[in-house]
């Protein structure tokens, strides 16, 4: 175990399904020994003076990036809760200044078919991240829903707690192995 080591996961969802991943990938980021705060993007406090060993950013892939003011709008129009339209992940980052290297990661959902398209939600963050300050520790990762609204892959529930299980044990502050940072 390593006492004490805290990761943030913050994460933004119209339809549901980026949520269900970052549940999923805070069990794994746990069951790794993580301590995890898991945050809607809508409830968050931005990151500055917040205590923690590890960011993770979590959003739907809105036009090839993450969405907008307009990409959430539209996502209402095709049925999600007008609330999930307040703000986003592009919104919270804005907010935040220069983390000195602090260790960061970033995951997307997106349509099957896009999968292999580099410019994605998960891809634009890290960027941001990194213009923050942030040290991004894992390559943007893509979690996979059948349409729009959903639903996810199969598996890809499973795979993203994986990935969380994975990140925790490589990068938790104490953990043999953990990078150092
Ligand atoms: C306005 C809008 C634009 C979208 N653009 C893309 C896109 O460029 N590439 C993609 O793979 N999926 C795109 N999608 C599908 C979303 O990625 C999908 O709705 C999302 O993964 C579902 O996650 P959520 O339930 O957490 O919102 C778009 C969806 C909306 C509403």
């Amino acid at each position: 175990m390593n006492d004490g080591a805290r990761v943030l996961v913050v994460y933004e969802s119209m339809f549901g399904c980026t949520e269900s991943v970052a549940r999923a990938v805070a069990e794994g980021l746990a069951e790794g020994g993580f301590t995890v705060d898991l945050e809607n993007v809508r409830d968050a406090e931005g990151p500055g003076g917040r205590s923690f060993d590890l960011l993770v950013l979590g959003a739907p892939t809105h036009a090839f990036s993450l969405s907008r003011p307009s990409t959430r709008l539209d996502a209402v129009r095709q049925g999600a809760p007008a609330e999930a339209a307040t703000t986003g992940v592009r919104e919270w980052l804005a907010g935040t200044k220069g983390r000195d290297g602090r260790p960061a990661a970033a995951f997307d959902t997106r349509v099957t078919k896009t999968r292999r398209l580099p410019k994605a939600a998960s891809t634009r963050a890290a960027r941001l991240l990194r213009r923050r300050g942030f040290r991004i520790v894992e390559r943007p990762t893509a979690f996979l829903v059948a349409d729009v609204q959903g639903p996810l892959v199969d598996g890809e529930l499973e795979r993203a707690r994986g990935w969380g299980i994975r990140l925790a044990h490589d990068h938790a502050p104490g953990l043999p192995g953990a990078a150092a940072g």
